[in-house]
């Protein structure tokens, strides 16, 4: 029987981290200044490792950027595979004996502490909520950054064979994941429950991922005599393969930590994670304005109101469920905030507006962020081709010029980047970054408005502030402030 003894003392360890892709550096920009901690990134795109000493656990929990964390347990930059299936199976067995778990066993005890006094987070229905829209598509190349968001939150996407969980001996169903509580003290001696989960990427293997579930898993199982589940495992062993680097780790988290804020989902709710990963790449200072314009449920100012509370957040959708829904996560959020002691609301309002007549001020606002329309579960490309040089020539009406930033997500590459062409000059690209959003190849596109004034383009000289006869009946009298 496995037991383990937890040592007094802070230990250092390797901490495993998933990141939305793309956002890597941010990330690890965010570990650096919260935690002291240099990041490495990963080969694999959507992840990044860091050493912390134990006692620094529950800080990493509270990163922002960060979707699901590991520990280490080992890892190999260029693992030898052998040539055939058999001889690779029985280096899995071999592996799992000669694996240094200790320390990372007392990581996953530690955490589930952790886990404990945080209390168990109840599940929400996923299925319909991330920006992931109607899509019939392969996995990416790459392991996803999240492949929970892959595999929970695009309906139409084809699962190839980059992840596996496997219990040995055990057909994978399709119920969903019920990872068990967290074992007590009492029932130590019982044999712990475990699955093992297989991420692989790169065409040079003899196996697939299942396999090396099924194969290493029952080396697990036999090493430390443990009980294979799938559903209602205590433990879940990592194995990460990619090309030639394998990484094993165990789980500390239990749903991705993008889950955090949202309670009323909407069709494409970003990912908490990346709304702060769009958020640190503007940089937002004290006494900011800063406004989404597009906000939907509303994952963007709510991520940014908790993290920047000193700056100010102006956020509006034209469609009155999106804001009724943002309203609803807000209100959720400050109950949950009073609930834990901090009464302090945030800085945030949320209006029904249309994004191409802004009530604004010319000039009155810092920055900009948004998640535009894809056109494919939201709006349509055909549609976008008016909208987005719309929404540009308005958002640098109101944005300051010379000082003013946007950074605007759209998969629609094509259109905004033409759609930036007929600005005039008003805004400059300054760079892009590129991420997955469910299994979409999207940009994020940082932007700085120029000292170009305003109105001085032909197309820029109609009235801002003039609604048309579609426009104000899309928008009734509504405006919401919480
Ligand atoms: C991709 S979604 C934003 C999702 C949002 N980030 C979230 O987390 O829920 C784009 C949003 O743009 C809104 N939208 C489209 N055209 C608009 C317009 N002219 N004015 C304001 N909002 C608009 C849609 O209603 C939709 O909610």
């Amino acid at each position: 029987m496995w037991v383990l003894i937890m040592q007094d003392t802070d230990q250092t360890v390797t901490i495993g981290a998933t990141v939305p892709t793309g956002f890597e550096l941010t990330a690890a920009e965010e570990v650096q200044e919260k935690l002291g901690a240099t990041a490495r990134v990963s080969k694999n795109r959507g992840r990044i490792y860091f050493d912390i000493t134990t006692d620094k656990l529950i800080e990493v929990h509270h990163l922002k950027s960060l979707d699901n964390l590991f520990v280490v347990v080992k890892e190999y930059e260029d693992y030898q595979f052998k040539a055939t299936k058999e001889e690779v199976l029985l280096d899995w067995q071999e592996l799992a004996t000669k694996l240094p778990w200790t320390n990372a066993l007392e990581v996953w005890k530690l955490n589930n502490s952790i886990r404990k006094k945080k209390g168990r987070r109840k599940r929400p229905n996923p299925t319909k909520s991330d920006q992931c829209e109607n899509v019939s598509a392969k996995c990416p190349d790459t392991v996803p950054s999240d492949p929970e968001e892959l595999l929970e939150n695009c309906e139409t996407l084809e699962v190839t064979e980059n992840q596996a969980d496997v219990s040995p001996n055990l057909e994978n169903d399709s119920e969903e994941d019920k990872p068990s509580e967290p074992q007590d003290q009492d029932s130590e001696l019982m044999p712990l429950k475990f699955r093992v989960t297989c991420s692989r990427a790169g065409d040079k293997h003899c196996f697939t991922s299942n396999d090396a579930a099924r194969d290493f898993g029952g080396a697990v199982q036999e090493f430390f005599q443990w009980k294979a589940d799938m559903t209602k495992f205590d433990v879940e062993v990592l194995l990460n393969i990619h090309n030639n680097e394998v990484v094993v780790g165990i789980a500390l988290t239990v749903e991705s930590l993008h889950r955090r804020n949202i309670t009323h989902f909407g069709p494409t709710t970003l990912r908490s994670t990346l709304a702060y990963g769009m958020l640190r790449l503007c940089k937002p200072q004290v006494s900011d304005v800063i406004v989404d314009p597009m906000c939907g449920t509303g994952a963007i100012p709510l991520e940014g109101a908790m993290e920047w509370q000193n700056s100010f957040f102006i956020a509006g959708d034209n469609n009155g469920t999106a804001v009724s829904r943002s309203v609803n996560n807000i209100k959720h959020i400050l109950k949950k905030t009073q609930d834990g002691g901090s009464p302090s609301g945030l800085p945030l309002d949320i209006v029904q507006w249309d994004l191409c007549n802004l009530p604004m001020r010319s000039s009155s606002v810092d920055i900009i962020i948004t998640d535009m329309p894809f056109g494919k579960r939201v709006g349509s490309r055909k549609k976008n081709w008016e909208l987005y040089p719309l929404c540009l020539r308005e958002m640098a009406r109101v944005c300051k010029p010379g000082t003013g930033k946007a950074a605007l997500l759209t998969q629609d590459k094509k259109c905004f980047t033409k759609a930036l062409l007929q600005m005039g000059g008003l805004w400059k690209k300054l760079h892009t970054v590129w991420v997955n959003v469910g299994g979409l190849h999207a940009g994020v596109f940082v932007l700085k408005r120029t000292n170009v004034i305003f109105g001085i383009s032909s197309g820029d000289k109609t009235e801002p502030h003039t609604a048309t006869e579609a426009q104000k009946e899309n928008l009734g009298d509504a405006s919401l402030s919480v």
